[in-house]
């Protein structure tokens, strides 16, 4: 099969499974990365097929609405890709990619993790729509999902939490840029990723200042 008729009926299984997606995870945000990740292509080597397939799929089954179950999504993924014939090698490749993606798996400290070209672009790519205006935009919209308050002077950020407290923390929104997104910078891979980063960093730093300014009616 061409490997544009591959991406397309990918782009569609890929629309079809996030239908009802909430508004941070939806396909728009597929598609950022997706962009993100041919932007990234153009001044990283990597393999542009397996890139797209990663990118495209890497979020179809979130394990926060799946019941923590992390292998729901690479055996969708799995699935869709051996549905359209395409080769093992391939497979193995990007299923890989979607399993080591999360911010959490980068966490652990096992050296055998799976490592690639690829996967670093996806990745940072994946990295860059968690920053920025946008980044801003998905942590509230989360937020809100989770019925978080937006600040608490009480509530001090724990930026070393464990993956278990990670998971548990009832924190408010702004506690998230602490404990996650001012730390992405410093976590991208590629040189182009870092690059994109430090606009979309110091954006936030700048809205951060601007939030407590207004909080404390200050002019
Ligand atoms: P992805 O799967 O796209 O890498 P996540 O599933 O970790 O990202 O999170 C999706 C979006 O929700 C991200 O923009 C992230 O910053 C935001 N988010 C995740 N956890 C929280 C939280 N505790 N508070 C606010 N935003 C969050
Ligand atoms: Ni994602």
């Amino acid at each position: 099969m061409k490997e544009d008729q591959l991406i397309n009926h990918t782009i569609d299984f890929v629309k079809g499974e996030l239908k009802n997606a909430e508004g941070g995870h939806d396909w728009f945000h597929i598609e950022r990365v997706y962009n993100t990740s041919k932007l990234l292509l153009e001044h990283e080597k990597g393999d542009s097929l397996i890139v797209q397939l990663a990118a495209l799929l890497h979020d179809i089954a979130d394990p926060k609405f799946h019941d923590g179950d992390e292998n729901i999504g690479p055996k969708m993924a799995r699935n869709f890709l051996e549905s359209e014939s395409v080769a093992e090698k391939t497979i193995e490749h990007v299923v890989n990619i979607i399993k080591h993606m999360s911010f959490k798996n980068s966490l652990e400290r096992d050296g055998t993790r799976f490592s690639s070209k690829e996967l670093h672009i996806v990745q940072d790519a994946d990295r860059l729509d968690a920053i920025g205006a946008i980044g801003i935009a998905r942590a509230f919209n989360y937020g809100g999902f989770k019925n978080r308050e937006l600040y608490n002077p009480a509530v001090p950020p724990q930026p070393n939490m464990t993956k278990e407290e990670y998971k548990k923390s009832t924190a408010p929104t702004i506690n998230h840029f602490y404990e996650k997104l001012l730390l992405l910078k410093d976590k991208m891979n590629t040189e182009t990723g870092k690059k994109l980063a430090e606009e979309r960093h110091l954006f936030m730093l700048k809205y951060l200042e601007q939030f407590y300014k207004e909080w404390h009616g200050k002019e």
